[in-house]
């Protein structure tokens, strides 16, 4: 039933040019990342997904250069954030939703799963019981079929678990933003290894954004080239990915998919960032409570990630 309702969204949209979003990437080359502003031209309402906060690790020092372009961008087309979406919990870089929210004000969503990524973060990283498991560091948790507005733009959540238990896809006018679930198609896909992670979800949430009328844009949230591709490259179609996807194009079957991915998942290093990333992530992006020094401090786990 969600995604007859995101299809007929996107083919009205299609059909309405005053229902289709602008829609700018921010590529962050640190982390592979591209966060987006997506908004609607008429109203000039407008959402964050997937921002990134600078962190030079060595140092254990953040910043917020890649921040501080939204901002800019936001500013300088008079735009009104009411919403900073994440598609998920990220392992790889840390959000700058706190510090945009702060900024530019806006809501602070992610999908309701995340009570499920906390628990096991949370034990993890023993985090005490001042960290809530409940999602509750978060303005708005989305379950898959709520729906929001942008403005005049409507948005649709979809849960597409694999990744993590908890991504989410978000249907915004005529685009879709799939968070890490496929990527572009020269790429494949996203890894499914994390803790609660499952291939055979994730090849099943796939086919189901794949089943959005072919026009619909894709946005992805990171990029790592190709072999034979020199450029950085975040947008495609459905049918693009239906055709050409090196890990799910149409005819490839579950049992194949969660085998390439099982093998490949096997070769991949943990990202860089993901202790880091997990432990302020899982807070909404604020980092854990300073000590009684005024200091705050990251964790890492010796031997159990
Ligand atoms: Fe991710």
């Amino acid at each position: 039933m969600t995604l007859q309702a995101a299809a007929a969204q996107i083919n009205h949209a299609r059909s309405e040019k005053t229902l289709r979003p602008s829609i700018a990437g921010f590529f962050d080359e640190g982390t592979f990342t591209v966060s987006y502003v997506v908004h609607d031209p008429d109203t000039l309402e407008a959402a964050i997904i997937d921002s990134v906060l600078d962190y030079e690790a060595a140092a254990g020092r953040t910043s917020c250069a890649s921040a501080d372009r939204i901002i800019e961008y936001v500013n300088s087309n008079s735009l009104k954030v009411t919403w900073l979406i994440e598609t998920h919990v990220h392992a790889d870089h840390i959000s700058a939703a706190p510090y945009l929210q702060e900024k530019l004000g806006g809501k602070l969503a992610i999908g309701a799963e995340i009570v499920r990524v906390q628990e096991v973060f949370g034990k993890l990283f023993n985090a005490g019981t001042d960290f809530e498991r409940d999602g509750s560091q978060f303005d708005q948790l989305f379950s898959g079929g709520d729906t929001f507005c942008i403005g005049k733009i409507e948005g649709i959540a979809l849960h597409v678990p694999g990744h993590t238990p908890a991504d989410m896809a978000f249907i915004i006018g005529d685009a879709a933003f799939v968070g890490d679930t496929i990527f572009m198609p020269d790429f494949g896909t996203a890894r499914a290894d994390f803790p609660g992670g499952d291939a055979r979800q994730l090849f099943q949430s796939i086919r189901r954004l794949l089943s959005l009328p072919d026009e619909t844009r894709l946005f992805l949230c990171h990029d790592y080239k190709a072999p034979g591709r020199d450029e950085f490259a975040w947008e495609t179609t459905v049918g693009q990915q239906r055709r050409e996807n090196v890990h799910v194009k149409d005819g490839v079957s579950e049992d194949e998919f969660v085998a390439m991915r099982t093998i490949r998942d096997a070769t991949l290093a943990m990202p860089n960032l993901i202790i880091p990333s997990v432990q302020v992530n899982m807070r909404g992006g604020r980092l854990p409570e300073p000590e009684d020094n005024g200091v705050s401090y990251i964790k890492i786990p010796v031997n159990a990630v």
